[in-house]
């Protein structure tokens, strides 16, 4: 078990588009997988992507069992890992929401994303993942698979006045202080 730090917007190594993931069920990649999930459980993040800490693969990992306090009364996710992912949008609908990321700690911003979509790729086994989904799960997709073109969210804003420091925007909402 190995907590990575995770990088921060301005770092180059987030603004690339990485590699898709060419051999399943390795060590190395069940070691990254590994690492990243406790990375993001102590971050208390919705998701991490590989490039967060520093590695460019087409891996990402959302989700949980349990609700996550930086996103309180949110529907849960399924604990998921995602390799080399394709989303497809279903419909033109788009929605706006609050979002954060590990990167860009201490700030949220509504952000439009895709209302429902659907995604595939693969699991750690290299296992088909084919899923339909809409609402906060799209968002947290949209969002993750977005690092892996080195997209970080305030690039997907179109109203700066709805960007801020989440202790301004959210009195007493967060307790953790990392974001
Ligand atoms: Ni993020």
């Amino acid at each position: 078990m190995a907590i990575h730090t995770i990088l921060k917007m301005g770092d180059p190594r987030l603004l690339r588009a990485v590699r898709p993931v060419a051999e399943f069920n390795t060590e190395a990649l069940r070691g990254l997988v590994v690492d990243m999930h406790d990375t993001m459980r102590a971050a208390h993040g919705a998701g991490l992507a590989a490039p967060q800490i520093g590695v460019d693969l087409q891996v990402v990992v959302f989700g949980s069992e349990v609700t996550n306090p930086r996103y309180p009364g949110r529907p849960l996710v399924p604990a998921t890992v995602l390799i080399n992912p394709v989303i497809t949008p279903l419909g033109s609908e788009e929605e706006l929401d609050w979002e954060g990321c590990l990167s860009v700690p201490g700030l949220r911003g509504r952000v439009p994303r895709w209302t429902r979509i659907r995604y595939t790729g693969f699991d750690l086994a290299g296992l088909p993942v084919d899923r339909t989904v809409e609402g906060f799960h799209a968002r947290v997709v949209q969002h993750e698979c977005d690092h892996l073109a080195g997209i970080l969210y305030p690039m997907r804003m179109r109203d700066f006045t709805q960007f801020g420091f989440t202790e301004v925007l959210f009195p007493g909402m967060e307790s953790n202080q990392d974001d």
